[in-house]
């Protein structure tokens, strides 16, 4: 069952790896139709998306030199232009769409981050050792992950004691036509795969794994930072 779960994701999102171009006009607030997505379907307005962009990245420290795990990474269109600002860091980043990745690497190099490394993968099964990293990101990834307790436990094994776990992810309960869009749209085409957190459910999960944890909302997002 999970297998065939992870299966559908994986290919739904080659899919949009193919349309790469539609998905970054709307991931980076920048076309017209991804404008009134933003704020229609997620909540996120021209004025709040500046703060959503900080929520989703505000945990990674100024001039971070570290390990750095990005997963999943998609196209890279929001996260790439981060590690320009780091260059110090050595940063690798993980998805398991080979299309989504191929579009990530190609901008990377466009970009000329020679900082940066990817690598196809399941959250669920992180193909390294424990403690390999200091920070570990995760952008619009949990609400899409199948197997979200692996993730979550993948993920904390991926820190070193201390590291900073961050980023944002979609919780229901904040706006009745997101979760509505989330549930007709995103479900059906294997987008999006439930159960999704709420706000209270997903900072008491971070609890029980983290020393620290900061939640904040904005639309229909929780950003957050934790420290293991
Ligand atoms: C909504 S996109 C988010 C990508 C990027 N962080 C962003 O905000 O634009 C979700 C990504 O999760 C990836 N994904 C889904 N299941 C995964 C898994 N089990 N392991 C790794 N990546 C996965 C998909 O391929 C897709 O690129």
């Amino acid at each position: 069952m999970e297998k065939h779960s992870l299966g559908r994701i994986k290919e739904a999102y080659e899919g949009v790896g193919r349309y790469a171009w539609a998905y970054d006009g709307m991931m980076a607030n920048k076309s017209f139709f991804g404008r009134l997505a933003m704020r229609c379907l997620w909540g996120i307005s021209e004025k709040n998306y500046p703060r959503f962009l900080r929520l989703a990245f505000g945990g990674i420290p100024a001039g971070f030199g570290g390990r750095l795990l990005e997963v999943p990474v998609g196209t890279g269109v929001l996260s790439l232009p981060e590690y320009q600002k780091l260059p110090q860091a050595s940063v690798t980043c993980l998805d398991y769409s080979q299309e989504m990745l191929s579009a990530a690497r190609e901008r990377a190099e466009q970009m000329e981050l020679a900082q940066v490394s990817f690598c196809q993968g399941d959250v669920g099964n992180l193909p390294f050792e424990d403690k390999s990293f200091d920070l570990v990101l995760s952008v619009n990834g949990f609400h899409v992950f199948p197997n979200k307790s692996k993730a979550y436990i993948e993920t904390w094994r991926m820190l070193r004691r201390g590291g900073i776990f961050c980023g944002c992810m979609y919780v229901r309960g904040e706006n009745h036509i997101t979760d509505l869009f989330v549930r007709q749209f995103c479900q059906r085409h294997e987008l999006f795969c439930p159960p999704y957190e709420t706000a209270e459910s997903l900072k008491r999960r971070l609890e029980g794994l983290y020393e620290q944890v900061e939640l904040s909302l904005v639309g229909s997002f929780a950003g957050f930072v934790c420290r293991k």
